[in-house]
């Protein structure tokens, strides 16, 4: 079947990266001579029929730009779809429209750059008929079936940067600092900024810590001279209970739980424990913005450029992955379920012990 016409869609939380695979997939699409359409704000633009055609003058100027110029949202699914009835709004499966809107619009395939809420959902619908070649995004890095997925250098140097500058502050005040970090269940932004930024303990959802070893890294610096300390903690690490600190739970989301606050939590501990004055900072959503690293444009670009190719082959119900430097695909039900944390024999974990930096445990 001569491919004629793609369609693409942005879905799930932003990664910077996401306007660079656009790019590379309009690039090569336009050099088919294949048209492609953008559906705007994720699936809803599926859904609700809202889409625009991606001309020459749509992608100019994408590579080095942070967001998505088709919008986004890691709400609406269309097998659990919010529609207004009166005055309630109620879910309903919608993938049939999805599917509709596909076959009318003529689409031959559909590219989704999602997470893997955006993927689960691509694979629901491929499982309904629907040709779909997915491209995984996140700056959590947390997706199973790749080595890496783009948007998390990024948010890596966007919190070595903030470390840097928590670093004079700390130093100043002889204060110990926590900075939070994004990565939901895996810690592997705070593990890679943690070293990235010189951290002295990083506390992961991987490994469980104790406050009385945290304690001892603080003391042990002020042995050694150095009376002020930074903590890193993802987001989605446990208080020592197990406790699972949760910021809001929003209504409607395939992911409703939404963590944040344990720095607080943790800087309160602090001061208790060791006497020290000890400030939280949470880094929050500037972690997905801003303009993609040299790294991520280029491994957005070969994802974009290898799932514009899939497409154009007819091999649909893919998901393009990066392995071992290489990219390559994985089909859709060979991508194993849940979330990819850091495993506990990790070499910069190995790494980070090795040079004195505390997990508290
Ligand atoms: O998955 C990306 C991510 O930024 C997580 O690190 C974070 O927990 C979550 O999304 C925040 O979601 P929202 O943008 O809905 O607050």
């Amino acid at each position: 079947m001569a491919v004629k016409r793609l369609g693409i869609l942005t879905g799930g939380g932003d990664a910077p990266g996401l306007n660079a695979v656009i790019r590379a997939v309009a690039k090569v699409a336009e050099s088919a001579g294949v048209e492609l359409y953008g559906f705007l704000d994720g699936y809803s633009g599926l859904i609700r029929g809202n889409f625009r055609k991606m001309e020459k003058r749509d992608i100019s100027g994408l590579l080095h730009r942070g967001g998505t110029v088709l919008g986004t949202n890691n709400r609406d699914n269309p097998f659990n779809f919010p529609v207004k009835e009166g005055n309630e709004l109620v879910f309903k499966d919608m993938s049939d429209t999805a599917l509709e809107n596909l076959r009318m619009l003529s689409i031959d395939c559909l590219i989704v750059i999602g997470g893997d809420g955006s993927l689960a959902i691509a694979r629901e619908l491929t499982q309904k008929g629907a040709r779909i070649i997915g491209v995984p995004k996140t700056i959590d890095n947390d997706m199973q079936g790749t080595d890496q997925t783009f948007g998390f250098d990024t948010a890596v140097a966007t919190a070595t940067e903030a470390l840097d500058k928590l670093h004079t502050t700390a130093e100043s005040h002889h204060r110990v600092m926590v900075l939070e970090l994004m990565g939901r269940y895996a810690g592997w932004i705070a593990l890679y900024s943690g070293v990235a930024g010189g951290a002295d303990v990083i506390l992961i959802p991987e490994i469980p810590w104790k406050m009385q070893k945290v304690a001892e890294k603080i003391f042990a610096r002020q042995k050694e001279g150095k009376p002020f300390s930074i903590i890193v903690v993802a987001e989605g690490a446990k208080l020592p209970d197990g406790e699972k600190v949760v910021r809001e739970t929003i209504k409607g989301s395939g992911d409703p739980i939404r963590l944040g606050g344990i720095s607080y939590r943790i800087a309160e501990m602090v001061e208790q424990v060791t006497g020290f004055e000890s400030r939280a900072t949470i880094l929050g959503h500037v972690q997905r913005g801003g303009s993609p690293s040299p790294f991520d444009r280029i491994l957005a670009t070969r994802y974009g450029e290898a799932a514009a190719k899939l497409a154009l082959a007819g091999e649909y119900g893919k998901m393009v992955s990066l392995k071992n430097g290489i990219i390559t695909w994985m089909p859709f039900e060979e991508i194993p379920q849940g979330c990819r944390t850091v495993p506990l024999d990790h070499p910069l974990i190995q790494a980070a012990r090795s040079i004195g930096i505390s997990f508290g445990d």
